[in-house]
């Protein structure tokens, strides 16, 4: 099949079998232009949460697939390829921050949707980086909280709430190496763009970029903005739906580092995202799996935090 009959096929089956596709920004182009939503984490839980469809397919990584089942558990929810994990939501298990939770009786949780469900059961509050400031503002100015797992967005909230959260040591690999002196290199042969940077980016970083925040956040300003050049740091995948929006702007992805091998790594794409293709969506409704499923006794704890999200953002 030619990818354009693919992509009909795919439509087809959507049709028939009353399916939706959602799709994060980081997935490839041509699943983005069939999807029937884009967005942010925060959006697609959002949708996920509110769709009358009867199977979704998600197309991002697996946290994405078992938060949609978890606000919707009687949809059927495919995920085309379970091996797309997060190497951030990797950085926290649940026995660690169980046992780091009995080491500060008193203390509230609050997860970056970027977990398992398993960690979320063990959340007070969820937060995504396109409401994390939101939701800590509401919370009680003496509560003593735990941020995990992304280190870069806990520090940056405490700084811009004034908060002093104890912070997790976790990280994504694909923001984590963005470096400062290419973003510089770059700013010099476009002295008038604008520096976007996404909140999981290290803090000097977020230190020379103008303007910091979600994927959805980035793709808002450059919609709005004066402005006619980005450089952007994070996945580069959003570059298709920030030029297909923008078609008279200009987008700079801030490239990779160079390893100490000296050897370029692709780090600004997210191998985890990049599984989902075409010919998986295809086969998962086609076969109608696989199928995402949470234990239900996980499920009735997580899904308690992702709500409580969800009211206070
Ligand atoms: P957003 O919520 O900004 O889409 O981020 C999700 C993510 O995985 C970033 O690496
Ligand atoms: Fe996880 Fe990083 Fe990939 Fe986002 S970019 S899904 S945080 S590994």
């Amino acid at each position: 099949m030619t990818t354009k009959e693919l992509k009909a096929e795919i439509r087809k089956m959507c049709e028939e079998k009353d399916a939706i596709i959602l799709a994060h920004y980081y997935t490839i182009g041509d699943i983005q232009d069939i999807a029937d939503f884009v967005g942010d984490s925060l959006a697609l839980a959002r949708k996920a949460a509110e769709t009358d469809a009867k199977v979704m397919v998600m197309c991002g990584v697996h946290f994405m697939a078992e938060t949609c089942k978890l606000l919707s558990p009687d949809k059927i929810v495919l995920c085309p390829d379970l091996a797309a994990g997060c190497s951030l939501a990797d950085s926290c298990k649940a026995e660690d921050l169980k046992k780091f939770k009995d080491e500060h009786p008193g203390y509230q949780v609050i997860s970056y949707v970027n977990t398992t469900a398993a960690v979320k059961a063990l959340t007070d509050v969820v937060v995504t980086s396109g409401n994390a400031k939101k939701v800590v503002d509401q919370l009680p100015k003496d509560a003593k909280l735990i941020f995990g797992p992304d280190y870069n967005l806990g520090n940056y909230i405490n700084e811009v709430t004034g908060r002093k959260m104890l912070l997790w040591n976790g990280g994504c690999h694909v923001h984590e190496r963005f470096s400062v002196s290419k973003i510089l290199e770059l700013k010099k042969q476009y002295p008038d763009a604008v520096v976007m940077a996404h909140l999981e980016c290290k803090a000097p970083v977020l230190a020379v970029a103008e303007v910091k925040g979600s994927t959805a956040t980035m793709l808002n300003y450059a919609q709005q903005s004066d402005k006619k050049q980005f450089i952007v740091a994070t996945e580069a995948g959003i570059l298709h739906e920030m030029q297909r929006t923008c078609p008279d702007k200009e987008f700079i992805p801030v490239p990779p580092e160079i390893s100490e091998s000296g050897l370029e790594c692709s780090c600004n794409e997210c191998n985890y995202m990049k599984l989902n293709t075409l010919e998986k969506v295809y086969n998962c409704l086609k076969t109608m799996s696989p199928q995402i499923e949470v234990d239900p006794e996980i499920a009735k704890e997580a899904v308690k935090p992702i709500n409580r999200m969800l009211e206070l953002s």
